[in-house]
């Protein structure tokens, strides 16, 4: 098939979030299933920084109509990882080349609305351009949203190249959809007829996911338990019934995401100082050494060492974990290891408790991909009190490296660890939390490190369950290889 994948932002050359993991990791396992895959994603020049000589203009003048009767000149540019998979970048300055994706310093770019109608309609354009076969059209999260409402809108639904081309959208994270005033309407090209119920309008705004949603012949999100909940008005964020609506003709679909397996493999991952396997975790123990030297905590093997790697935002529970450990911090003998950034105060605590507590709390404010691995490596426990979560990627990566991951029991947590009971210890691979308040999560950070201290042959059995299971992208991409011929072949 010839599929092309639309998204905001893909590994490694743009990533805020686990979108990009997923951006990279699909397509990469699609194409090596013999599918012709293209992503396309904007050209960020100062978030890329070095991977910009990686790519080579191949067209320039790309017309982007935007706004009535105004036409922009944007270019695209190319890098081909293998003969099956081929990143395009819009490139467009005005809209892309700034420091950070989305916002600066907390604050969303005001433009946020425009830049994105701008690639939803640029990416459009590059496919005609590049006059590439269509057979699926993927677009990811409200950024590119836009590009289902456009397949079926008469500017392109006559169009040679999208005949036969069945959409899909995959919602990686309800939480945002990309709701703006209405006047943005003017930047689609659209007209107002668009701004109904049943597509743009959203409590007299619009809404992309929404119109994304409602216009894609098929949704999917990334785990089955988010795809019920996202039924219910406490997960949908106000497109329940959107959803249920799409639900019941049997279009939405839960599936779950991979991890890259080539990245996040503790036998040969270089990002951690030793490697290790089920085999033999000796390596692992090196890695708990270097990471309590890494944070300036005391060198200990037998403390328990808690490790958290996270957007620091309201969906993740961060906050619930702050309070959770305040009491641990004095109490417990016990280490912590945080890697986040995000919202102002949370990132305060951290510094705060890392000066507090230095014996104990170890902090790091920012994104670091190594100290993440560090992270995964050197810990023995990986904290999750997530409020929702879609999949989650690092609950897999914990379980991969021998770490058992702490979740509360939503989403893609719910779905791949299986709570410790001293009954199913053949088949656990962490502890859950069922309801997510400072107590309960206190209380499950303390269950699994007695666990830890108490009961080491159910500890071990359980990292030993986290190392076996397989967490690659092939059962994902077969899965979503089902789905398209299912899409192609019905409507
Ligand atoms: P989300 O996309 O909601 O943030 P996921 O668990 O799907 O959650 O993916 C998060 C990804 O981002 C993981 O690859 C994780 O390691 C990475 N990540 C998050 N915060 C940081 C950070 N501060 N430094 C390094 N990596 C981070
Ligand atoms: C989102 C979700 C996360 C998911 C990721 C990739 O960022 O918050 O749970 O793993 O997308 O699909």
């Amino acid at each position: 098939m010839n599929i092309v994948w639309a998204t905001s932002e893909a590994a490694p050359f743009a990533k805020t979030g686990g979108l990009a993991d997923v951006s990279y990791s699909l397509p990469y396992a699609l194409a090596e299933n013999g599918h012709h895959v293209s992503v396309f994603m904007p050209y960020y020049p100062q978030i890329m920084g070095d991977r910009c000589n990686d790519t080579e203009s191949i067209y320039d003048l790309l017309r982007v109509s935007f706004g009535e009767g105004n036409e922009e000149n944007a270019s695209i540019r190319r890098h081909k990882i293998n003969g099956n998979l081929t990143f395009y970048f819009i490139e467009y300055n005005r809209f892309f080349d700034r420091p950070k994706l989305y916002d600066w310093e907390g604050n969303a770019y005001s433009d946020n609305a425009e830049r994105f109608i701008f690639l939803s309609r640029a990416i459009m354009q590059a496919v005609l351009a590049l006059d590439l076969d269509v057979d699926v059209f993927h677009s990811n999260d409200w950024h590119t949203a836009l590009c289902s409402v456009y397949l079926k809108s008469a500017l392109y639904n006559s169009q040679s190249n999208f005949r036969q081309t069945k959409s899909v959208i995959t919602i990686h994270n309800i939480g945002y959809q990309g709701v703006f005033q209405k006047p943005n309407l003017y930047w689609t090209g659209l007209g107002w007829e668009y701004f109904n119920v049943n597509c743009l309008e959203f409590y007299d705004q619009i809404n992309f996911l929404k119109a994304g949603v409602l216009t894609s012949d098929m949704v999917t999100t990334v785990s089955p338990t988010y795809a019920e909940e996202i039924l219910s008005p406490e997960f949908g964020f106000g497109l329940e019934r959107a959803l249920q609506h799409r639900a019941v003709k049997g279009k939405l679909r839960g599936i779950l995401n991979g991890i890259n397996v080539q990245e996040w493999n503790p036998e040969t991952d270089k990002l951690i100082p030793h490697n290790y396997s089920a085999k033999d975790l000796q390596g692992k123990s090196r890695c708990k050494y270097a990471l309590q030297k890494e944070f300036g905590l005391p060198a200990r093997p037998e403390v328990p060492l808690y490790g958290v790697v996270s957007r620091l935002a309201h969906q993740k529970g961060l906050d619930v974990f702050i309070e959770a450990i305040d009491e641990m911090l004095k109490e417990d003998d016990a280490q912590f290891v945080v890697v986040g950034s995000g919202e102002l105060w949370q990132e305060n605590a951290i510094v705060q408790y890392a000066k507090e507590y230095p014996e104990k709390f170890g902090g790091f404010i920012g994104y670091n991909n190594k100290l993440a691995h560090m992270i995964e490596a050197g810990s023995d426990l990986f904290v999750m009190p997530s409020r929702y979560e879609p999949c989650g990627l690092n609950q897999m990566y914990s379980m991969a490296y021998g770490t058992i991951p702490i979740v509360s029991s939503t989403g893609g947590l719910e779905d791949t660890v299986k709570n410790y009971s001293a009954q199913r210890i053949d088949t656990a691979t962490g502890f859950k939390m069922y309801d997510l308040y400072p107590a309960a999560l206190r209380e499950t950070m303390r269950w699994a490190a007695s666990v830890y201290r108490n009961d080491k042959p159910a500890f071990n059995k359980m990292v030993k369950n986290g190392m076996a299971l397989d967490f690659s992208w092939h059962h994902t991409a077969v899965e979503y290889e089902e789905l398209y011929q299912y899409a192609t072949a019905r409507f």
